[in-house]
């Protein structure tokens, strides 16, 4: 059998498990709000409309914090269309996904649903086709307590107290030129900045986000990141990355190993910001929010011709998720973690519907996609510190990445419990994991999860919703300080510990 081994100890430290890599993302897209997360009239709808079935689920994946509202549909969006008496709000185009916006949802809504989901606000403002102007009215609005024309307004809507948000992103995508208002790097980078510099007059400590470049397979990708940061540096915090995976063409060794151009991806913009840094003799260091992240079967979607008319919350980009997809979204988690260094902030792109993990039917229920599991299992058992794993492991080939190992793992501890989260990528045959726990001789294991299946295509459905569940792996051990597990081929776990 093939095996791999590692060591865990607590003096591998990464960093902190920072609460805000389990974030999502609510954007006004397809069904996402619309019959997602607000559904009024729907059997388990709130006082709020909001779908109660939903809200439960989003809690029960640990999701602590959601981006919102877009995406490419904050870079044409009014704000000011979704605050006040709903019956008063407008009817819009949304020209990026080109389907009708009755901003029944709005910022008061996201608010008081993020409040509910004991969540943390991310909240973007739209540098497309607006500026420093309207992203200063929209935080005042937000953020100031009272007194002024704005604050004042939302005073009148009902919210007596400001909202506090801590974290915006400066636009979206903004070298994509499928958004509207898409710009070069040097406009954005000077429109980042002055907007960053405005906000910081009112409230210093806000912490904002710069557009990275909407993929790293942009021909923009380095330069972009190198010229925004060289305007922006001194003014934001983080740098936007986003990726999605899926698997093409049958190629299931390259889909397992997506992990693999995560980790580069996300050492790539490392390398440049801290070359900005250099340049710049700063001290400080630019954190990295993967703000958008998931398995989205893009190609599918991009060969569809674009919807010819304007619906109101049409179904968009329902991908469904399989075994395979469930044990990537992990793999890409552990990713995640191992950075956590210097990625702060992700959010999985989308909540609900839209490549979401949740689904919902209007007016029926709302389920678990495989996907949901790995993401929940990761949020609950990270606690405390990354520890840095390096498996020792056989190698596979893999046509998009070379040779990578079969066996990936990343680890946490807060010094009562040890989780090991690992991933076999191999598609056919099994792995013995062995791991030294040399710092906690007396550990005993408290439990394991995985997703796995015969089958790695199978899927949840509305008829079907617990196809693939989580279940405890059929082999695992703690002995002396040595765990041993058996990961069977295709297969994400996780392992907790009791430390002593
Ligand atoms: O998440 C779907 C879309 O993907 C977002 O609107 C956009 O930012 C990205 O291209």
């Amino acid at each position: 059998m093939l095996t791999a081994s590692a060591t865990v100890d607590p003096g591998f430290r990464v960093g902190p498990v920072n609460r805000r890599l389990f974030g999502s993302f609510v954007e006004h897209l397809g069904r996402c709000v619309y019959t997602g997360v607000f559904e009024p009239g729907h059997p388990s709808a709130d006082s709020d409309g909001f779908r109660t079935d939903v809200l439960e689920l989003a809690r029960e994946m640990g999701v602590s914090v959601v981006r919102y509202p877009g995406g490419n549909f904050v870079s044409a969006y009014r704000w000011e269309d979704g605050v006040g008496p709903v019956q008063q709000r407008p009817v819009r185009r949304d020209l990026a996904w080109h389907s009708l916006e009755t901003n029944e949802f709005g910022l008061g809504e996201f608010l008081r649903w993020t409040a509910a989901a004991d969540a943390e606000p991310m909240l973007a403002v739209n540098l497309g086709t607006r500026g420093v102007t309207e992203a200063l009215e929209l935080q005042e609005y937000a953020n100031h307590p009272g007194g002024t024309y704005w604050s004042d307004l939302r005073k009148s809507h009902g919210a007596a107290e400001p909202y506090g948000i801590r974290m915006w992103c400066l636009g979206n995508e903004m070298d994509g030129p499928w958004q509207t208002g898409h710009k070069t790097a040097l406009e954005y980078g000077r429109l980042a900045a002055e907007t960053a510099r405005a906000m910081r007059q009112a409230e210093p400590d806000l912490e904002l986000v710069a557009c990275g470049s909407s993929g790293a397979s942009m021909p923009t990708f380095g330069e972009w990141e190198a010229v925004v940061l060289g305007e922006a540096y001194e003014m934001v915090d983080y740098i936007s990355l986003h990726s999605y995976y899926w698997e093409t063409d049958g190629d299931l060794a390259s889909f397992l190993a997506s992990a693999v151009d995560m980790d580069r991806f996300i050492e790539a913009v490392v390398a440049t910001a801290d070359h900005v840094r250099a340049r710049r003799r700063a001290s400080k260091r630019i954190q990295l929010s993967f703000d958008e992240w998931n398995v989205w079967y893009l190609d599918a979607h991009q060969a569809k011709p674009p919807p010819a008319g304007w619906e109101r919350a049409p179904r968009l980009l329902e991908d469904v998720y399989s075994v395979a997809d469930a044990v990537v979204v992990g793999g890409l988690l552990i990713s995640l973690l191992r950075h956590a260094d210097r990625v702060t902030a992700a959010c999985q792109a989308q909540l609900v519907n839209v490549i979401g993990p949740i689904m919902s039917e209007p007016g029926g229920p709302a389920w678990r996609q495989a996907t949901f599991h790995p993401f929940a299992v990761t949020s609950r058992w990270a606690r405390g510190e990354v520890l840095r794993v390096e498996p020792v492991a056989p190698l596979l080939p893999t046509a998009k990445y070379g040779e990578v190992p079969v066996l990936d793992a990343v680890a946490t501890s807060d010094g009562d419990e040890v989780a090991v989260f690992a991933v076999n990528r191999h598609a056919a045959e099994p792995v013995v994991l062995e791991v030294d726990l040399r710092a906690w001789p007396g550990a005993r294991l408290a439990g394991t999860v995985a997703i796995t299946d015969p089958d790695v295509y199978a899927t949840n459905s509305r008829d079907e919703p617990d196809r693939v569940v989580p279940r405890p792996l059929a082999e695992a051990s703690v002995e002396g300080g040595r765990l041993r597990a058996v990961l069977p081929a295709v297969c994400w776990a996780a392992l907790r510990l009791t430390a002593h």
